[in-house]
């Protein structure tokens, strides 16, 4: 089986290269810059714009499935140019779509984000059935938008999909921007580590190779226009990934700061379906997943390991807010 991964360069995407070739299926990266994180020759790639037809059409030709994971991801990115995260999230996945309706392909699999639950997502539980209200950023609605898009070429056209709605992953490869990468580098650099409020805000985490092992499960033919969410097991407060990283990493003080107003809670989406449908659950825990994450920081700059050490608390200020750089 060979399967297309757009945006197989990135985070996400080339761990889900890295899953696929585990499982035996072939991956195909179609991006716009060669992968960081694979020997050139390793995988076949073809380097190129998603939104270019001929391009599109050319990546797809041979392939049995796409896994699209290309995007403008990063949502500081999206507030600044709203029109390329339009160009690439939807009309990019338009073009994809019909490229794969064009070549028969027998499965679209589109990466969404649990965050089209928005304010849905407060203490009771949501899952793949759960109404979704209208999105107060940019960059849920373009990923709301590729779903519609998915969803409707199935309706029209009898495309196959599958539509995945990832938690907020973590681990190597990570953007730096992200809350566990940005704890990481503040404890390596022996900083303190801010909290805004109380810190009992939370998050659906998980480790990214679990997720990638998740993307390619739901290739099976089970999966056949179904929604999944895939979340880590329990939601992971921001105090307990600071106390994790300093654990990790080392004895930096854990400051807590007043809160902003209107701080989201976090929610409780359920990662049920996948649990029953696919048979995947994420197994790496909180902390063995941050030390993955250290280790390969600390080895990709040169640094020596660090040991895992016990905690103290103790004080200082700064601050770090990294709501926006998670959805
Ligand atoms: N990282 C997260 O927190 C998160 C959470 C939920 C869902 N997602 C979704 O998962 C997917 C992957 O996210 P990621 O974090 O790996 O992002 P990433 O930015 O690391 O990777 C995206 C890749 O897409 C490529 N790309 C962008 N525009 C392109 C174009 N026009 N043509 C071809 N390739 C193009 C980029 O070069 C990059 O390699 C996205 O669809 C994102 O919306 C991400």
């Amino acid at each position: 089986m060979k399967v297309l991964v757009t945006g197989g360069a990135g985070f996400i995407g080339s761990h889900v290269v890295d899953r696929l070739q585990a499982r035996g299926i072939e991956p195909r990266i179609f991006d716009l810059v060669p992968s960081p994180h694979h020997r050139e020759g390793d995988v076949d790639t073809v380097l190129g714009d998603l939104c270019d037809r001929e391009t599109a059409l050319a990546a797809l030709a041979g392939c049995d499935a796409i896994v699209h994971l290309a995007a403008l991801a990063d949502v500081d990115q999206v507030t600044k140019d709203p029109e390329l995260a339009d160009r690439v999230n939807v009309r990019g996945t338009h073009v994809l779509l019909e490229a794969a309706r064009e070549l028969e392909i027998g499965r679209f699999v589109y990466a969404s984000t649990i965050w089209v639950y928005g304010d849905a997502a407060g203490p009771e539980a949501v899952d793949e059935d759960s109404p979704l209200g209208l999105p107060k950023h940019f960059y849920t609605a373009t990923k709301i938008a590729g779903e519609m898009y998915t969803f409707a070429y199935t309706e029209l056209y009898g495309l196959e999909h599958t539509i995945l709605r990832f938690g907020i992953p973590y681990g190597p490869r990570s953007r730096p921007t992200a809350v566990v990468a940005a704890f990481t580098a503040k404890a390596l650099a022996g900083q303190p580590l801010t909290i805004a409020g109380d810190g009992t805000q939370s998050r659906r985490f998980v480790y990214v190779e679990d997720l990638a092992d998740g993307v390619a499960a739901s290739l099976v033919p089970a999966a056949a226009n179904r929604v999944y969410n895939l979340v880590g097991r329990e939601n992971t407060s921001v105090r307990s990934i600071a106390r994790t990283v300093r654990d990790v990493v080392g004895d930096v003080p854990i400051v807590h700061i007043e809160g902003r107003a209107g701080d989201l809670k976090g929610g409780n989406v359920s990662g049920e379906r996948a649990a029953r449908e696919l048979g995947w659950q994420p197994t790496t825990p909180f902390a063995e997943g941050v030390q993955r994450y250290v280790d390969w920081v600390t080895d990709e700059a040169g640094m020596p390991r660090v040991a895992t050490v016990s905690s103290t608390d103790g004080s200082a200020a700064a601050v770090l807010r990294q709501e926006s750089a998670e959805l």
